[in-house]
């Protein structure tokens, strides 16, 4: 069997060195590059304990990318992340993009270099296939019901809010249609932040309590009747790994680009 060969750039960090192992353990996929500073000029599986593990680490994309691979997987900051992503086209790989926070302005120059390189690049937010259903649900949902709130859980030293999940959540809630709350947020008496903040059209409430890890609520309200869709996170970053192994053979079917892991899934 002809393995795929991925590069993985982040491949020592909380979520690349769980799909380091994840590709490990997948016979069709063979890892032979990894990039991350500090471990540079060591085998991955040195630094992880794992000596399935054999790739070397190099600092840069750059010169990881001199040995040859099918996929490139940017899983490291987003500082670097873009710069990564360009070099990897460049180099003739097909892309998957874990990592958060690039821009739309971003993703648009990524987009021109893939196709002009006819080469893949899927960007997927959140890998997880729990977190890809509850948005589907919601959106289903968002069809046919017009008032909704997002309530977004998480522990006490989450310094950011709302969480990335509940905004993309609520983005995509927004292009399905905008909410019609019954009595506009700007009319209401007493505390105005008592409702909220308004995230791409849709109300979002974040808790910040010890005791959550990360969970997502959509609630959606009828005349007596109520539906809540609700999805909660553990602590490791395993439900990240079957999704971007997913992406991992997808991608190289794909030229430009692509977002979220649901554009290759038959839902
Ligand atoms: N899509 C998803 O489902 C999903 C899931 C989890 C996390 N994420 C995102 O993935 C990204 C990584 O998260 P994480 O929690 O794994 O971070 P992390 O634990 O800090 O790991 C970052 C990795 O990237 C490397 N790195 C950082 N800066 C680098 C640079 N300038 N050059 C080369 N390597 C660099 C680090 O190694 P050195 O420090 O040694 O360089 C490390 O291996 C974040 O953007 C996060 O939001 C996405």
């Amino acid at each position: 069997m002809k393995k795929l060969r991925v590069c993985l750039a982040g491949a020592t960090g909380w979520a690349g060195s769980e799909l380091a192992r994840g590709i490990a353990a997948t016979p069709d996929l063979a890892l032979v590059a990894a990039v991350a500073r500090k471990s540079a000029g060591r085998a991955l599986g040195d630094v992880l304990g794992d000596s399935r593990l054999a790739a070397p680490v190099f600092s840069t994309a750059a010169k990881a990318l001199a040995t040859p691979c099918d996929v490139f997987v940017e899983y490291t900051k987003p500082d670097t992340a873009k710069a990564n992503v360009l070099a990897a086209i460049a180099a003739g790989a097909h892309v998957v993009v874990g990592t958060s926070g690039l821009t739309e302005a971003d993703y648009a120059e990524i987009d021109v270099a893939a196709k002009a390189k006819s080469r893949g690049v899927l960007a997927c937010g959140n890998f997880a296939l729990t977190v890809v259903l509850m948005q589907k649900f919601a959106e289903a949902a968002a069809r046919l019901i017009p008032q909704w709130e997002i309530v977004d859980y998480a522990h006490d030293d989450k310094p950011d809010a709302p969480s990335g999940t509940a905004r993309e959540l609520a983005f995509r809630l927004s292009k399905v249609r905008s909410p019609e709350p019954a009595i506009a947020i700007a009319d209401t008496k007493g505390v105005r932040e008592a409702r909220g903040g308004t995230v791409s059209g849709s109300q979002v409430h974040s808790l910040r309590l010890p005791g959550y890890t990360l969970s997502t609520e959509a609630i959606f309200g009828m005349p007596d009747q109520r539906l809540s869709i609700r999805h909660d996170t553990g602590t490791s970053a395993r439900p990240y790994v079957d999704g971007a192994l997913l992406a991992i053979r997808k991608v190289p079917g794909l030229a430009g680009l692509h977002r979220g892991l649901d554009s290759v899934l038959d839902l």
